[in-house]
């Protein structure tokens, strides 16, 4: 159960839930760092024993693609097995009212952890502090957190750069409502010297209270308002989706989704050669598909495959 005496990681990750980036101190990302790059060497034969004999419950009450497949590929491939609700909404006891708390409670009795991405925000939180038994993991949370994605583009920037301090990143696109962006900036905030520039449409900056928790969290947050004016020294650019889905109005999301777009052209103008261009994904137009040949571009190669190993040494130090 999730309580204020185990809310912290500090670098004891066993049967830990993870809710938030907050529950992270530097060393304990470190850590996991250092557990990715064992996963990365470790043979066939030894990764498919790591989880051998656990049994975790998938609960995607929201669409998913990557997040999904890769904490399902993560799992199998360390030897443990999965039972996959992707639309619980339909094909759960949730279509017949069951409360979230009750699912939980159902699951934990079956399974050895569960995984959650919900519309709501704070909804695994709620799991985590619900369940009795096992740990929980925020797989995105409506537009609050996403901690396992930011988890993974850390390990992307700090196997490209070797560190996670003194870094200078670009962040684009909906800063408002993606997840991602949030639990990213959170992260950067653990390590020293970082400064990231924000340049989203006005209406999807980020708000005002967040910036300034951020910035008293220790990071420099610098807004700009136009691609002129990226600097050319960046270590990496963080592109996003506009998140249709948050949108009460589709004119608005149709009127602000391409705002800024990430072409060949303006990697020759803005980019240098240690850069990386990065994306959650899934895009819907903001990158164009001829970056893609880029070497630089690592959101459809290294960001992705980092997703699962990331995963799995999440998962080996909780479950193992
Ligand atoms: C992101 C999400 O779901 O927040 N996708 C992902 O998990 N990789 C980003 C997005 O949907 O835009």
């Amino acid at each position: 159960m999730l309580n204020k005496s185990n809310f912290y990681i500090q670098s004891k990750f066993t049967g830990k839930s993870i809710i938030s980036i907050d529950q992270f101190d530097q060393k304990s990302i470190m850590k996991l760092m250092k557990e990715t790059k064992g996963i990365f060497k470790m043979s066939m034969k030894k990764r498919s024993s790591v989880l051998k004999g656990k049994l975790v419950t998938l609960l995607f009450f929201e669409p998913s693609s990557r997040t999904f497949s890769s904490f399902s590929s993560a799992i199998k491939r360390l030897g443990g097995q999965t039972i996959e609700y992707q639309n619980p909404l339909q094909t759960s006891s949730s279509v017949k009212g069951e409360t979230i708390e009750d699912t939980v409670r159902v699951f934990e009795q079956y399974t050895d952890m569960l995984i959650i991405r919900h519309p709501k925000a704070g909804i695994p939180k709620i799991a985590a502090e619900t369940t009795l038994k096992v740990p929980v993991i925020n797989a995105g949370d409506g537009i609050n957190e996403h901690p396992t994605q930011a988890l993974l583009d850390l390990f992307t920037i700090f196997q490209k750069h070797k560190k996670l301090n003194n870094l200078k990143g670009l962040i684009v696109g909906d800063l408002l409502n993606g997840r991602t962006v949030h639990s990213l900036i959170k992260a950067f905030s653990k390590f020293k010297h970082n400064t990231l520039y924000l340049l989203a449409p006005k209406q999807l900056h980020l708000t005002h209270d967040d910036v300034l928790k951020y910035k008293k969290a220790g990071v420099n947050l610098i807004s700009i308002s136009s691609l002129q004016e990226i600097p050319g020294d960046c270590h990496f650019w963080y592109w996003t989706r506009v998140q249709k889905e948050r949108f009460s109005d589709s004119k608005e999301y149709e009127k602000l989704k391409t705002t800024y777009i990430l072409t060949t052209k303006l990697l020759k103008e803005k980019g240098n050669k240690k850069l990386i261009c990065m994306h959650p994904l899934p895009r819907v137009g903001e990158i164009a598909t001829d970056v893609d040949s880029d070497p630089r571009a690592v959101y459809l190669t290294d960001e992705v495959k980092n997703g699962m190993i990331v995963r799995m040494a999440l998962l080996k130090l909780i479950l193992s």
